[in-house]
Protein backbone atom coordinates (compact mmCIF):
# COMPACT_ATOMS: atom_id res chain seq x y z
CA UNK A 1 0.00 0.00 0.00
CA UNK A 2 2.88 2.73 1.00
CA UNK A 3 4.44 1.77 -2.37
CA UNK A 4 1.04 2.28 -4.31
CA UNK A 5 1.08 5.66 -2.92
CA UNK A 6 4.47 6.24 -3.45
CA UNK A 7 3.62 5.67 -7.94
CA UNK A 8 0.61 7.63 -7.10
CA UNK A 9 2.89 10.79 -5.65
CA UNK A 10 5.04 10.47 -8.72
CA UNK A 11 2.74 10.21 -11.05
CA UNK A 12 1.25 13.38 -10.00
CA UNK A 13 4.44 15.15 -9.29
CA UNK A 14 5.23 14.18 -13.41
CA UNK A 15 2.05 15.77 -13.94
CA UNK A 16 3.62 19.23 -12.51
CA UNK A 17 1.51 18.96 -9.12
CA UNK A 18 3.91 20.49 -7.54
CA UNK A 19 4.47 21.05 -3.62
CA UNK A 20 0.08 21.81 -3.36
CA UNK A 21 -0.25 23.75 -0.01
CA UNK A 22 -3.95 23.27 0.35
CA UNK A 23 -6.20 20.06 -0.35
CA UNK A 24 -9.98 20.52 -0.96
CA UNK A 25 -12.46 17.65 -1.13
CA UNK A 26 -15.28 19.32 -3.32
CA UNK A 27 -18.84 17.91 -2.72
CA UNK A 28 -22.50 17.11 -4.32
CA UNK A 29 -23.03 20.15 -6.35
CA UNK A 30 -20.06 22.06 -5.33
CA UNK A 31 -17.85 22.51 -8.49
CA UNK A 32 -17.71 26.16 -9.30
CA UNK A 33 -14.71 27.05 -7.22
CA UNK A 34 -13.06 24.69 -10.17
CA UNK A 35 -13.42 27.57 -12.47
CA UNK A 36 -11.56 30.08 -10.50
CA UNK A 37 -8.24 28.04 -10.60
CA UNK A 38 -5.58 29.53 -12.49
CA UNK A 39 -3.41 27.42 -15.16
CA UNK A 40 -5.13 24.00 -13.87
CA UNK A 41 -3.45 20.86 -14.30
CA UNK A 42 -6.17 18.33 -14.90
CA UNK A 43 -5.29 14.47 -13.56
CA UNK A 44 -9.06 11.94 -14.49
CA UNK A 45 -9.10 10.12 -11.28
CA UNK A 46 -9.29 7.09 -13.88
CA UNK A 47 -5.70 7.87 -15.30
CA UNK A 48 -3.72 8.32 -11.93
CA UNK A 49 -2.29 5.06 -10.88
CA UNK A 50 -4.32 3.35 -8.27
CA UNK A 51 -6.64 5.60 -7.78
CA UNK A 52 -10.03 3.77 -6.82
CA UNK A 53 -11.28 2.53 -10.38
CA UNK A 54 -14.59 4.77 -11.03
CA UNK A 55 -17.91 4.03 -11.60
CA UNK A 56 -19.71 4.91 -14.67
CA UNK A 57 -21.66 7.25 -12.57
CA UNK A 58 -18.35 9.07 -11.52
CA UNK A 59 -16.61 9.43 -14.89
CA UNK A 60 -16.04 12.99 -14.19
CA UNK A 61 -13.96 12.78 -11.30
CA UNK A 62 -10.82 14.98 -11.90
CA UNK A 63 -7.79 15.53 -8.97
CA UNK A 64 -6.92 19.33 -10.24
CA UNK A 65 -3.79 21.40 -9.45
CA UNK A 66 -3.30 24.79 -10.08
CA UNK A 67 -3.10 28.25 -8.31
CA UNK A 68 -6.39 29.57 -6.27
CA UNK A 69 -6.44 32.63 -4.39
CA UNK A 70 -2.50 32.93 -4.67
CA UNK A 71 -1.16 29.80 -3.38
CA UNK A 72 -0.87 26.35 -4.51
CA UNK A 73 -3.94 23.84 -4.09
CA UNK A 74 -5.57 20.72 -5.48
CA UNK A 75 -8.86 20.01 -5.55
CA UNK A 76 -10.45 16.84 -5.69
CA UNK A 77 -13.74 17.56 -7.85
CA UNK A 78 -16.11 14.54 -7.38
CA UNK A 79 -15.54 12.13 -3.97
CA UNK A 80 -15.97 8.59 -3.39
CA UNK A 81 -18.98 7.33 -1.75
CA UNK A 82 -19.53 4.62 0.68
CA UNK A 83 -22.76 4.01 -0.87
CA UNK A 84 -21.55 3.69 -4.61
CA UNK A 85 -19.57 0.20 -2.61
CA UNK A 86 -16.04 1.81 -2.56
CA UNK A 87 -14.73 0.73 0.57
CA UNK A 88 -13.50 3.09 3.36
CA UNK A 89 -9.71 2.97 2.15
CA UNK A 90 -10.23 3.01 -1.33
CA UNK A 91 -12.83 6.56 -0.50
CA UNK A 92 -9.96 8.17 1.50
CA UNK A 93 -7.54 7.14 -0.85
CA UNK A 94 -7.60 11.29 -2.43
CA UNK A 95 -7.00 12.07 0.94
CA UNK A 96 -3.40 10.16 1.45
CA UNK A 97 -2.46 11.61 -2.14
CA UNK A 98 -2.74 14.37 -1.08
CA UNK A 99 -0.72 14.54 1.84
CA UNK A 100 1.93 12.35 -0.09
CA UNK A 101 2.20 15.57 -2.91
CA UNK A 102 2.30 17.70 0.73
CA UNK A 103 -0.73 19.50 1.48
CA UNK A 104 -0.35 21.17 4.54
CA UNK A 105 -4.09 22.27 5.48
CA UNK A 106 -7.45 20.20 3.91
CA UNK A 107 -10.91 21.96 3.21
CA UNK A 108 -13.82 19.46 2.89
CA UNK A 109 -17.35 20.30 1.52
CA UNK A 110 -20.28 18.12 1.25
CA UNK A 111 -24.22 18.66 0.60
CA UNK A 112 -26.16 17.73 3.67
CA UNK A 113 -29.86 17.87 5.23
CA UNK A 114 -30.36 20.19 7.88
CA UNK A 115 -31.61 18.36 11.19
CA UNK A 116 -31.45 21.66 13.66
CA UNK A 117 -34.55 23.21 13.35
CA UNK A 118 -33.33 26.68 13.74
CA UNK A 119 -30.81 26.14 10.53
CA UNK A 120 -32.44 26.30 6.90
CA UNK A 121 -31.58 25.07 3.12
CA UNK A 122 -29.01 27.48 1.14
CA UNK A 123 -27.49 27.92 4.76
CA UNK A 124 -23.88 26.75 5.64
CA UNK A 125 -22.69 25.40 8.35
CA UNK A 126 -18.71 24.87 10.34
CA UNK A 127 -18.49 21.17 11.20
CA UNK A 128 -17.66 21.39 15.13
CA UNK A 129 -17.84 17.49 15.58
CA UNK A 130 -19.15 14.68 14.09
CA UNK A 131 -20.87 11.22 15.26
CA UNK A 132 -19.52 8.16 12.74
CA UNK A 133 -22.37 6.46 11.77
CA UNK A 134 -21.60 4.86 8.98
CA UNK A 135 -20.45 1.41 10.19
CA UNK A 136 -17.00 1.11 10.13
CA UNK A 137 -13.28 3.23 9.86
CA UNK A 138 -11.18 4.16 7.06
CA UNK A 139 -8.60 3.03 9.54
CA UNK A 140 -9.26 -0.76 9.96
CA UNK A 141 -7.06 -2.27 8.19
CA UNK A 142 -3.83 -4.69 8.35
CA UNK A 143 -1.14 -2.39 7.02
CA UNK A 144 -2.53 0.90 8.70
CA UNK A 145 0.36 1.43 11.28
CA UNK A 146 2.43 1.77 7.89
CA UNK A 147 0.68 5.51 7.67
CA UNK A 148 0.35 6.85 11.01
CA UNK A 149 -0.83 5.47 14.63
CA UNK A 150 -4.10 3.02 14.87
CA UNK A 151 -5.52 4.94 17.66
CA UNK A 152 -5.84 7.96 16.51
CA UNK A 153 -7.11 10.31 19.25
CA UNK A 154 -10.42 11.99 17.90
CA UNK A 155 -10.78 15.00 20.43
CA UNK A 156 -10.48 17.84 18.49
CA UNK A 157 -10.91 16.23 14.82
CA UNK A 158 -11.56 19.92 13.10
CA UNK A 159 -8.71 22.37 13.40
CA UNK A 160 -9.34 24.95 15.99
CA UNK A 161 -7.40 27.61 14.73
CA UNK A 162 -8.77 27.13 11.50
CA UNK A 163 -12.33 27.63 12.63
CA UNK A 164 -11.98 30.04 14.47
CA UNK A 165 -10.65 32.01 11.15
CA UNK A 166 -13.47 30.87 9.30
CA UNK A 167 -15.57 32.06 11.93
CA UNK A 168 -14.30 35.69 12.02
CA UNK A 169 -14.28 35.18 8.32
CA UNK A 170 -17.90 34.60 8.24
CA UNK A 171 -18.88 37.52 10.52
CA UNK A 172 -16.29 39.99 8.63
CA UNK A 173 -18.39 38.78 5.09
CA UNK A 174 -21.80 38.63 6.71
CA UNK A 175 -22.41 35.00 6.05
CA UNK A 176 -24.80 33.38 8.29
CA UNK A 177 -21.91 30.56 8.80
CA UNK A 178 -23.64 28.05 11.23
CA UNK A 179 -21.79 25.69 13.30
CA UNK A 180 -22.62 22.45 14.41
CA UNK A 181 -22.19 18.04 14.87
CA UNK A 182 -22.12 16.25 11.08
CA UNK A 183 -23.56 12.73 11.63
CA UNK A 184 -22.54 10.23 8.32
CA UNK A 185 -24.89 7.74 7.60
CA UNK A 186 -24.18 5.43 4.83
CA UNK A 187 -26.85 5.75 2.33
CA UNK A 188 -27.51 5.99 -0.38
CA UNK A 189 -31.00 6.34 0.75
CA UNK A 190 -32.06 9.28 2.86
CA UNK A 191 -33.31 9.22 6.00
CA UNK A 192 -37.02 7.79 7.75
CA UNK A 193 -38.81 10.34 9.93
CA UNK A 194 -38.04 8.18 12.72
CA UNK A 195 -34.28 8.31 11.94
CA UNK A 196 -34.19 12.14 11.40
CA UNK A 197 -35.79 12.30 14.77
CA UNK A 198 -33.18 9.92 16.33
CA UNK A 199 -30.20 11.80 14.87
CA UNK A 200 -31.76 15.02 16.47
CA UNK A 201 -31.70 13.01 19.78
CA UNK A 202 -28.20 11.84 19.49
CA UNK A 203 -27.26 15.77 18.88
CA UNK A 204 -27.18 15.97 15.05
CA UNK A 205 -27.06 19.69 13.65
CA UNK A 206 -26.81 18.40 10.15
CA UNK A 207 -26.90 14.71 8.47
CA UNK A 208 -24.98 13.28 5.27
CA UNK A 209 -23.31 10.37 3.85
CA UNK A 210 -19.46 11.41 3.68
CA UNK A 211 -16.71 13.76 4.90
CA UNK A 212 -15.84 11.97 7.92
CA UNK A 213 -14.23 9.01 6.54
CA UNK A 214 -11.49 11.92 4.99
CA UNK A 215 -11.55 13.84 7.96
CA UNK A 216 -10.54 10.54 10.21
CA UNK A 217 -7.44 9.86 7.73
CA UNK A 218 -6.74 13.80 7.74
CA UNK A 219 -6.35 13.35 11.77
CA UNK A 220 -4.39 10.58 11.25
CA UNK A 221 -2.14 12.05 9.20
CA UNK A 222 -2.32 14.93 10.98
CA UNK A 223 -3.34 17.23 8.66
CA UNK A 224 -5.28 20.54 9.80
CA UNK A 225 -8.79 20.08 8.82
CA UNK A 226 -11.66 22.43 8.19
CA UNK A 227 -14.76 21.30 6.98
CA UNK A 228 -18.76 22.66 5.45
CA UNK A 229 -21.65 21.38 5.28
CA UNK A 230 -24.38 23.24 2.60
CA UNK A 231 -27.43 22.61 3.96
CA UNK A 232 -29.67 21.33 0.63
CA UNK A 233 -32.65 20.58 2.77
CA UNK A 234 -34.72 20.69 5.98
CA UNK A 235 -35.29 17.19 8.37
CA UNK A 236 -38.08 18.11 10.28
CA UNK A 237 -39.59 14.61 11.54
CA UNK A 238 -42.92 16.10 12.37
CA UNK A 239 -43.23 17.83 9.04
CA UNK A 240 -41.01 15.93 6.62
CA UNK A 241 -41.62 17.06 3.25
CA UNK A 242 -40.25 14.89 -0.41
CA UNK A 243 -37.36 16.12 -1.88
CA UNK A 244 -35.37 15.12 -4.82
CA UNK A 245 -32.08 14.95 -5.52
CA UNK A 246 -32.15 17.29 -8.32
CA UNK A 247 -33.57 19.77 -6.07
CA UNK A 248 -30.64 19.35 -3.52
CA UNK A 249 -27.63 19.69 -5.92
CA UNK A 250 -29.94 22.89 -7.51
CA UNK A 251 -29.35 24.44 -3.68
CA UNK A 252 -26.10 23.37 -3.12
CA UNK A 253 -24.96 25.06 -6.18
CA UNK A 254 -26.86 28.30 -5.22
CA UNK A 255 -25.12 28.30 -1.65
CA UNK A 256 -21.91 27.59 -3.09
CA UNK A 257 -20.85 31.08 -3.72
CA UNK A 258 -21.04 31.52 0.23
CA UNK A 259 -18.76 28.75 0.33
CA UNK A 260 -16.35 30.07 -2.08
CA UNK A 261 -16.08 33.48 -0.25
CA UNK A 262 -15.47 31.50 2.82
CA UNK A 263 -12.84 29.57 1.30
CA UNK A 264 -11.17 32.71 -0.47
CA UNK A 265 -10.56 34.39 2.38
CA UNK A 266 -9.33 31.47 4.74
CA UNK A 267 -7.04 30.65 1.62
CA UNK A 268 -5.53 34.26 1.56
CA UNK A 269 -4.90 34.41 5.20
CA UNK A 270 -2.98 30.99 6.31
N1 LIG B 1 -29.67 12.94 4.58
C1 LIG B 1 -28.53 12.40 4.21
N2 LIG B 1 -27.71 12.95 3.35
C2 LIG B 1 -28.05 14.13 2.83
C3 LIG B 1 -29.25 14.75 3.16
C4 LIG B 1 -30.10 14.11 4.09
O1 LIG B 1 -31.19 14.61 4.42
N3 LIG B 1 -29.29 15.90 2.49
C5 LIG B 1 -28.17 15.98 1.77
N4 LIG B 1 -27.41 14.90 1.98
Amino acid sequence: MVQQLEETKEYLQQRGFDKPEIGIVLGTGLGQLVDLIEDPIVAHYNHIPHFPISTVEFHKGKLIYGNLFGKKAVVMQGRFHYYEGYNLYEITYGIRAMHALGIKNLFVSNAAGALNSDYSKGEIMLLDDHINLQGGSPLAFKEVSAFGERFVDMYQPYDPKLNGLAEAIGKEEGLKLRKGVYAAVMGPQLETRAEYRYLRIIGADAVGMSTVPEVIVANQLKVPVMAISVLTDECDPDNLQPVSVDEMIGIAERTEPQMITLFKKLIERI
